[in-house]
């Protein structure tokens, strides 16, 4: 019997530092974009009978720092195999006390303190397939789905991980951490945890039509908030090591749990009624 090699999936996955592979029997699909190369391969498999292309954010080898991640390729990508919903785990900065390394939070919102990545795919430019998109002001009040919102903290509360139910993400550009002023500065703002590749991830998604739901992982309490000698780049690998394996399990009861393509009617299915995009998407 010949078994035909996995080519589509309904659910993507985005891995962050720290997590560069999701499942073990997986098949590894190229995807070339007209906005160029994703971060790496897409991994494709399958969790609890539902189909998941898993991307590791900065490359398998964490060889793409944060600002030069191609978040329109790999948005992109993942539509192009099928994906309508996507999971994006991340490791962040705790902008509280009580937020400390092992906090999970869903965050409702987002501050994009980014200063120079490509934030959209509808921006008038010519592409190299000749294709020239309209401009499209995508509406983006609440930036995560809501679907997808519960759905994780149901997973993480399955697990005995109550998780923080809303909250900002800053997302700051990177690759270094913040000052203590920038950080006390982000705080007092009353924002939750700071990151660095929530935005434009989420936008991109948005503007595709995809759920998108942030998952952050706190592994360090950032510089204006705790009192040591900041935060490393080790001390974040370590702690979201310390996390990865109940974290995994979180990610694969909210895959079992999300709901069927057919069944999506939150507000980022209907992002783009009434518009004219120009394009067409994969
Ligand atoms: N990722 C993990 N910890 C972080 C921090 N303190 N600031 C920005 N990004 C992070």
């Amino acid at each position: 019997m010949t078994v035909m090699a996995q080519t589509k999936a309904e659910i993507g996955v985005i891995g962050g530092s720290g997590f560069y592979s999701f499942l073990e029997d997986v098949t590894e699909v190229t995807v070339d974009t007209p906005y160029g190369t994703p971060s790496d391969s897409l991994f494709l498999g399958e969790v609890a009978g539902r189909s998941v292309a898993f991307l590791p954010r900065h490359g398998r080898d964490h060889r793409v720092p944060p600002h030069r991640i191609n978040y329109r390729a790999n948005l992109w990508a993942l539509r192009s195999v099928g994906v309508r919903q996507v999971l994006g785990p991340c490791a962040t900065g705790g902008l509280r006390a009580e937020y400390g390394p092992g906090t999970l939070v869903v965050p409702d919102q987002i501050v994009d303190r980014t200063l120079t990545r490509k934030q959209t795919f509808f921006d008038g430019v010519t592409r190299e397939d000749g294709v020239t998109p309209n401009v499209v002001h995508t509406t983006f009040a609440d930036p995560y789905c809501p679907v997808g919102r519960g759905v994780a903290m149901k997973a993480a509360r399955d697990h005995e991980w109550e998780p923080v139910d809303g909250g900002t993400m800053v997302v700051i550009e990177g690759p270094r951490f913040s000052t203590r002023a920038e950080s006390r500065w982000h705080a007092a703002a009353g924002w939750s945890v700071v990151g660095m590749t929530g935005h434009p991830e989420a936008v991109l998604a948005r503007e595709l039509g995809l759920c998108y739901t942030s998952i952050a992982l706190v592994t360090d309490l950032d510089a204006g908030t705790e009192t040591g000698e900041g935060v490393s780049h080790t001390e974040v690998m370590r702690v979201f090591g310390e996390n990865i394996d109940r974290l995994r399990s979180v990610l694969f009861d909210a895959v079992a749990g999300l709901p069927g393509a057919e069944d999506r009617d939150c507000l980022c299915t209907h992002v783009h009624d009434g518009w004219d995009l120009g394009i067409e998407l994969p």
